[in-house]
């Protein structure tokens, strides 16, 4: 089956991402499982999502929350048991709701077999399944290159008297993808799942399995852009020139005998990176989780980390995402995100997280909805979770956190108010703190001590809430959701980029042959005023979906938005 097949179901669909850490505990253990998953098919059905991807569940000694994995093939014990799997799953697609699963494979755990073994000895069979350097004759690391949580990413091995590469943590070893047999491993344990009926892949940094010095051997050092020895290193380690390669190569060895979903993370992808991976004739993948629009409120991008955070500006945020659209409409195919388990609640850091809660999280859901992609919400997004302020890092249990504290406040001098700052905007456990079901004990997550304290607004934001609202979140996704369904323009029109006077507003057009959708969303706390060009304002038009349903809306050429409204229109 090919991706250009009529098949291609993931264009209609709707991803809703579970944390499974976080999700639902039905054994007391504080911890989320598979059971927990199970027994809220409902309400993701109530939604209206047509698939789920499930972060990383595979036996895991848990350094980085299931993306350090020790064994593929496995459960974590936490989670439950394979026949706790296989009753989710038989639940899912009793519900029509598909299975897309986390790959990590640009790296194992340190206590996957494999590695156990490799680093034994320089002869062990397993040796060239990770990648090896010698410590410079000085003994210093091999290249100054600093690892994602911080520290070097050369760790020493003593059996061997090398150092081991790792992007992540030390505990977190990347695999050797020039190793035919790590390729052959690979594509095994995706058969694996594929074969017990999961319908995809959502892969981890796929991107990084073919480093850009691999072939050459040469080992350059990172461009130097602030104090220390240490300097951010992903653009040493992304994008390698096998990339394409390996993963042409995974589609003809096991996607293409599988009907299936696969969107591959990819951090400093490009456009022209997106239309080649996602080339329905060519590439390989269905859709990336690109990262330009994630790093346009950082001081220093994904280049220089994510911690010092400066104001979004809309008409960035608006350019960007026009930009990928324009690129891969005609070839490829976009995903759409703004929240998932690494990044800030989008409420908080795009919207209004206080009084206009609730009407700029349904504003950022249009805005992102209407655009062409896969829409992916993140478990909580519908609620329109917020943020959440731990005043002491003791409560955090990220790992990036925790290093980027211990480095920023004990090497960098930063102070404990400044790194908290930080922390509080753009901590990845902003995202992870437990699914709020109701207002009981613990917010209905669990009947014991939860992994990670509640949001103290659980009492306000929680499912049960939301459901007895008509005007909540949850119903106005649903009701977008819904609308997908009917309206093919929402999936296949055409993107036209649209840019109105007022920065403040975000909009844009598609069109089929027959119709055209107007989205136009105020994306600040004043009232703002837009003139619609003229071409459009002598449109029939009818008003399909917004969120302040008491403003009676009017068509007219001079539109008037409240405060976070957004507005759909069906034009024709
Ligand atoms: C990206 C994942 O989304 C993130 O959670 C993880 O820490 C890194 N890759 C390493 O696997």
């Amino acid at each position: 089956m090919t991706q250009s097949a009529p098949a291609a179901w993931w264009k209609n669909s709707v991803v809703y991402q579970i944390y499974p850490r976080s999700f639902c505990d039905t054994n007391g253990d504080g911890i989320g499982d598979l059971v927990g998953i199970t027994s809220k098919l409902d309400y993701l059905q109530m939604l209206g999502v047509d698939v789920v991807w499930l972060s990383p569940i595979y036996a895991s000694p848990n350094d980085d929350n299931g993306y350090d994995i020790s064994d593929y093939r496995a459960i974590m014990p936490e989670f439950g048991t394979m026949a706790d799997f296989e009753a989710m799953l038989a639940a899912m697609h009793a519900r029509g709701i598909k299975l897309m699963m986390d790959l990590v494979v640009n790296h194992t755990s340190d206590e996957h077999p494999w590695f156990q073994q490799a680093r034994q000895s320089r002869d062990n069979p397993y040796h060239d399944y990770y990648l090896w350097r010698e410590p410079k004759a000085d003994g210093s690391a091999p290249t100054n290159w600093e690892a994602a949580f911080n520290g070097s990413v050369w760790q020493c091995n003593e059996a061997t008297g090398e150092s081991y590469l790792h992007m992540f943590s030390k505990k977190q070893p990347d695999l050797n993808w020039e190793n035919p047999v790590v390729r052959a491993e690979v594509f095994a344990l995706m058969r694996f799942w594929l074969d017990k009926g999961v319908d995809g892949f959502r892969m981890d940094v796929i991107n990084m399995i073919s480093k850009p010095w691999q072939l050459d051997g040469s080992l350059p050092d990172a461009p130097v852009v602030r104090d220390g020895f240490l300097q951010p290193a992903f653009a040493m380690t992304c994008n390698g020139p096998r990339l394409n390669e390996f993963l042409a190569e995974m589609r003809k060895e096991v996607l293409d005998h599988y009907n299936t979903l696969t969107v591959g993370e990819a951090p400093l992808a490009t456009v022209q990176q997106g239309r080649d991976i996602t080339n329905a004739q060519t590439g390989a993948l269905n859709m990336l989780f690109q990262f330009e629009h994630m790093d346009l409120d950082s001081v220093g991008g994904h280049v220089n980390g994510k911690w010092a955070r400066k104001p979004l500006d809309w008409r960035d945020m608006s350019a960007t995402m026009a930009r990928w659209q324009t690129a891969l409409q005609d070839t490829g195919w976009n995903s759409l995100y703004l929240c998932n388990h690494d990044q800030p609640r989008s409420v908080s850091r795009c919207g209004d997280d206080g009084d206009l809660r609730v009407r700029s999280a349904k504003a950022l859901a249009t805005w992102l909805h209407g655009m062409q992609g896969t829409p992916y919400i993140y478990q909580g997004e519908e609620l329109g979770m917020t943020n959440v302020a731990f005043e002491r890092i003791e409560d955090y249990r990220d790992i990036e956190t925790l290093n980027f504290y211990r480095v920023a406040t004990t090497e960098r001098g930063v102070s404990h108010a400044a790194a908290m700052a930080s922390i509080h905007a753009v901590s990845r456990d902003n995202a992870r703190t437990p699914m709020p079901w109701s207002a009981a004990t613990n917010a209905g997550f669990s009947a014991g001590q939860p992994w990670i304290r509640v949001n103290p607004n659980f009492t306000q934001i929680n499912a049960e809430a939301a459901l007895a609202d008509p005007d909540s979140v949850f119903h106005y996704y649903r009701q977008l959701i819904a609308l997908r369904k009917q309206l093919p323009v929402l999936v296949h029109g055409r993107f036209e980029a649209w840019s109105p006077s007022d920065p403040k507003v975000v909009g844009y057009l598609r069109h089929s042959d027959e119709v055209s959708l107007l989205v136009l969303c105020n994306m600040s706390g004043q009232l703002r005023h837009q003139m619609l060009p003229e071409h459009l304002a002598q449109r029939p038009a009818q008003f399909l979906l917004g969120n302040v349903p008491e403003s009676g809306v009017v068509w007219q050429q001079h539109l008037s938005l409240q405060p976070f409204e957004a507005q759909l229109w069906l034009l024709s």
